[in-house]
């Protein structure tokens, strides 16, 4: 089975280690991804600081922002040294500050320097080295756009494209717009695999539920999750057996899952000194739909509480809930 076959997007200020570590309580097999680290950081900064993560996250890939080549390279040896499964290049990050490092979408101009830049990774790492991209940016709507885009960044190696399907606007709107007003069209990237089917074609935007996910399927090759898995993390509860090929269940509940979480913030507490509303804040959507759960988003993200212990929180927040988790 395609290891791409089910992720959670890469999300900056979202899917940082302690997110990753929580979705994994969910999904034992989705591929998850980092938020973008721009590749310069990772070589010249706080290589530990912008690396560091939990073993139990595994398989979990590295998003690199970047263009140029060599320091690529240098941050994907890195990234493999430091255990990641998989390097992803982004090529889709419309915001005007990545612009101005000249790398996300706007690389999309320049397949030849992504096709460079693929290159070098793969010359120097063993992992698959993926690219994210948009099906155009600004106004450039045409398929042979994108088409011509993934066949040259294809010719230097790149096996996998996760393609976000919708167009990114370079002026104009901010990155926020551009996740809703350039409009979705699956059937661009339902096309790249039909004319590509020796590559590894996902399909991210949009997706909100199983059912959209399942119908994807039967015409790529994955799907990405993001908003949505953030947002109500407890549609990952049966990915794993619909479509990962898991035999049973992780038979978890959202209670389980919360107490594993604080033994998490305890832990993290411990070793590193990390702040529970640091974790707390990814696991808000975890009772989503279940009555008292707002009152329990409300304590889980009350700073006037940030000087309890984790676990003095948890009692608080859960006294809100009702007993029997409804169904989201
Ligand atoms: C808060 C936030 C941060 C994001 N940061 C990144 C990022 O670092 N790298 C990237 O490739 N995409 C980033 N994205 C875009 C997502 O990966 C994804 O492509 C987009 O949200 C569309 O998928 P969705 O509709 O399932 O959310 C971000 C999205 C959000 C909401």
């Amino acid at each position: 089975m395609s290891p791409w076959r089910l992720s959670v997007a890469p999300m900056i200020d979202w899917t940082d280690r302690h997110c990753r570590f929580f979705h994994r309580l969910i999904t034992q097999r989705a591929l998850l991804y980092t938020e973008m680290v721009n590749a310069g950081a990772i070589v010249y900064g706080g290589t530990e600081r912008h690396l560091r993560f939990n073993a139990e996250e595994h398989p979990v890939a590295l998003q690199l922002g970047g263009s140029e080549p060599e320091r690529l390279a240098q941050a994907a040896r890195l990234g493999e040294q430091w255990g990641y499964d998989e390097i992803n290049l982004n090529c889709g990050c419309p915001s005007e500050r990545v612009q101005r490092g000249a790398f996300g979408a706007c690389l999309m101009a320049e397949p030849q320097l992504v096709a460079d830049g693929v290159k070098a990774m793969l010359d120097v790492v063993s992992v698959p080295v993926t690219v994210k991209h948009r099906i155009g940016i600004d106004k450039e709507e045409s398929y042979a756009f994108v088409r011509d885009f993934l066949g040259t960044v294809a010719d230097a190696g790149c096996r996998v494209f996760i393609v976000h399907a919708r167009n990114a606007w370079l002026k104009g709107l901010s990155p926020k717009e551009n996740r809703e007003i350039p409009p979705l069209r699956y059937e661009v990237v339902y096309q790249l695999k039909r004319d590509f089917p020796q590559l590894t074609i996902a399909l991210n935007g949009g997706v909100t539920t199983d059912e959209q996910i399942a119908t994807h399927l039967q015409h790529v090759d994955g799907v990405m999750v993001g908003r949505e898995a953030y947002h109500r993390p407890w549609l990952m509860r049966e990915w794993d057996t619909r479509f990962l090929g898991a035999a049973s269940a992780l038979h978890t509940t959202p209670d389980e899952v919360e107490a594993a979480m604080v033994d998490y913030m305890a832990r993290e507490a411990a070793a590193h000194g990390t702040p529970w509303y640091a974790i707390a804040r990814h696991m808000l959507g975890l009772h989503h739909g279940r009555r008292g759960a707002r009152l329990w988003r409300q304590v889980w993200s009350d700073h006037k509480l940030k000087t309890l212990p984790a676990h003095e929180v948890w009692a608080i927040a859960k006294a809100h809930l009702e007993e029997v988790p409804v169904e989201a």
